[in-house]
């Protein structure tokens, strides 16, 4: 046991779109660390959260002509569910647009505004005038200033790579209505997120941050710091500014700050528990993992909102990349987009998380879900490799010794996969899955082979206590190869417990089941998969 305090947090996936595989790669890397700080009973919580608010969920909502606040409640629900299905555990599963939400982003902004930390401006903003409302640059589109091509979104070329101000495109018309829009003046409030440089990189160089995010992150502030746009004018779906007229705080603002409410929910506003996270002078870790579209937003804007209201910053920000289908970026317009409803239609989660985990490490490298290398992987890995030293055993342990082990294993095979474990816990603090992967697949070849070379079948017809010492220590090395994966493939896990007679724990890991214990019966649950049959994903 040791006295560690960890709160982990992974990014909240927008309300107005199902859950899909690239979701569920960073919750999966997440919630495999959180495991493994679980199994290790340190202190932990994980959370998430949906993300509510903002235009493109209010006009999605329109559209589909459902009550936002109906649609949005309906989404939360099904998204909650969805991680449930892909066994991701997190201790609080919430919604930004909530009642803690409400009161944490009101009180934080009035602390930043009495440390003259927000500024009114007047600026100009591309205007709706058939649907009366001001557009995020995504539903704009128009001609690049710079190269002229056409049908560029409002905030940068997807051609020439220039980013420029919506206002600048040529002859600007909305996704919506297809009308022309009209530049109009508003008032919006700003955060000074300039301020914060000195502080902002004190902070980036303390973290130990992987090294492109580091880099990426010095370019942002060499390029210059901009005060930050945190409102937006009415109609908007999301919380209203106290005492300002028609305005609302912009979706990312409160977005971030549903980190605390999300935590809040779980505590219900217990102070004492919540000071001892956020508080300054706290010696418990906030950890966050995020995909590499996001960092602006984690390293530059989210810990400037944390110094100005005096809250600790988070100890780790752990940033994946993307995921690709096939080698191409998934989306539905490739035919490759894969939501996880689909996915659990045909296959089981613990497969894709044990793929994932064979590709994730800590890096920002794109990952690439290949289907013909996934179907490979698991049924020589999972199948023929894991499970096949299980269900080889089991059955000769049942046939000839009524499933009871025998008093005597190996031990110098066994002591040499303990031997393995602080390699393999070392990898998981380091987020480094592929290696663990590696690892735990020349372990099963070396326990494979053990039982190959020492052919139990044969002895049983002479030697009958040599087999069963055989295939003993043969389910022994199974139940310590388990053990090391029971955070990648918890459904797996609980298979094989339930085959072992036993729960697996670290606590257990090295004490081998001997002549006392009865095994089950061995029913086999997880078959090879087939190309053609997993190509229906993408029907
Ligand atoms: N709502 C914001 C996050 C707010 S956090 C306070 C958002 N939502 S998102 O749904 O677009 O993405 C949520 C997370 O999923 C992000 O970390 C993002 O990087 C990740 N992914 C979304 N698509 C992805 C892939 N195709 N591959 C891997 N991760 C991806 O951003
Ligand atoms: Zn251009």
């Amino acid at each position: 046991m040791n006295n560690n305090k960890f709160l982990v947090t992974s990014a909240f996936p927008y309300s107005n779109g199902p859950i899909h595989l690239g979701h569920i790669l960073e919750n999966i890397q997440a919630d495999i660390w959180v495991r493994y700080k679980k199994m290790n009973k340190e202190n932990i919580y994980f959370i998430c959260s949906d993300d509510s608010h903002g235009t493109p969920i209010m006009l999605k909502s329109k559209k589909l002509k459902i009550n936002t606040l109906y649609y949005i409640k309906k989404m939360y629900f099904n998204h909650k569910n969805n991680f449930k299905k892909f066994s991701i555990d997190h201790d609080n599963y919430y919604l930004t647009h909530s009642s803690e939400n409400k009161r944490v982003i009101s009180n934080i902004f009035n602390i930043l505004k009495n440390k003259n930390l927000i500024i009114e401006k007047k600026i100009n903003q591309l205007f709706d005038d058939n649907n009366k409302i001001f557009l995020p640059d995504r539903f704009i589109i128009g001609s690049c200033p710079k190269c002229l091509t056409k049908n560029q979104y409002g905030d940068l070329c997807e051609y020439c790579g220039y980013k420029y101000n919506c206002i600048d495109l040529i002859n600007p018309k909305s996704i919506i209505s297809n009308s022309n829009l009209i530049i109009k003046e508003t008032n919006h409030l700003f955060f000074n997120l300039p301020v914060f440089k000195n502080n902002l990189i004190f902070w980036i160089n303390s973290i130990n941050l992987q090294k492109s995010v580091l880099n990426k992150i010095h370019n942002c502030i060499d390029l210059g710091l901009n005060m930050w746009d945190i409102s937006r004018d009415y109609p908007y779906f999301g919380f209203k500014i106290p005492n300002y007229n028609n305005k609302f705080f912009y979706v990312w603002i409160d977005a971030l700050v549903g980190y605390i409410s999300t935590f809040n929910n779980l505590y219900k506003f217990n102070n004492n528990i919540i000071e001892n996270y956020w508080s300054i002078n706290s010696n418990s870790k906030i950890y966050q993992f995020i995909g590499k579209d996001i960092i602006y937003f984690h390293l530059l804007l989210w810990p400037s909102i944390l110094e100005g209201i005096n809250f600790k910053k988070p100890d780790k920000i752990i940033v994946h990349g993307h995921l690709k289908i096939n080698g191409n970026k998934m989306s539905k317009s490739n035919n490759n987009f894969i939501s996880v409803e689909k996915y659990l239609e045909y296959l089981d989660s613990d497969l894709l998380r044990y793929y994932f985990s064979s590709k994730l490490s800590n890096n920002i490298e794109d990952i690439n879900f290949d289907i013909t290398n996934f179907v490979n992987k698991i049924n020589s890995d999972i199948i023929n490799k894991i499970l096949n030293l299980a269900s080889r055993n089991f059955k000769i342990l049942e046939t000839n010794f009524n499933s009871v082990l025998s008093n005597k294993i190996d031990d110098n095979i066994y002591n040499y996969f303990i031997s393995k474990s602080n390699i393999i816990f070392n990898l998981y603090e380091k987020f480094e899955f592929n290696k663990i992967i590696n690892n735990i697949i020349k372990l099963s070849n070396l326990a494979n082979k053990y039982i190959s070379d020492n052919k139990p079948w044969d002895f049983i017809i002479n030697k009958k206590k040599k087999s069963h010492i055989i295939c003993s220590t043969g389910l022994n090395l199974f139940k310590i190869i388990i053990t090391y994966l029971k955070p990648i493939i918890p459904k797996i896990s609980s298979y094989s417990e339930e085959l072992l007679g036993i729960k697996l724990n670290l606590y257990n890991l090295d004490k081998p089941i001997k002549s006392f214990h009865r095994i089950n019966k061995f029913i086999l649950k997880f078959k090879k998969i087939n190309i053609n049959y997993v190509n229906k994903i993408f029907n």
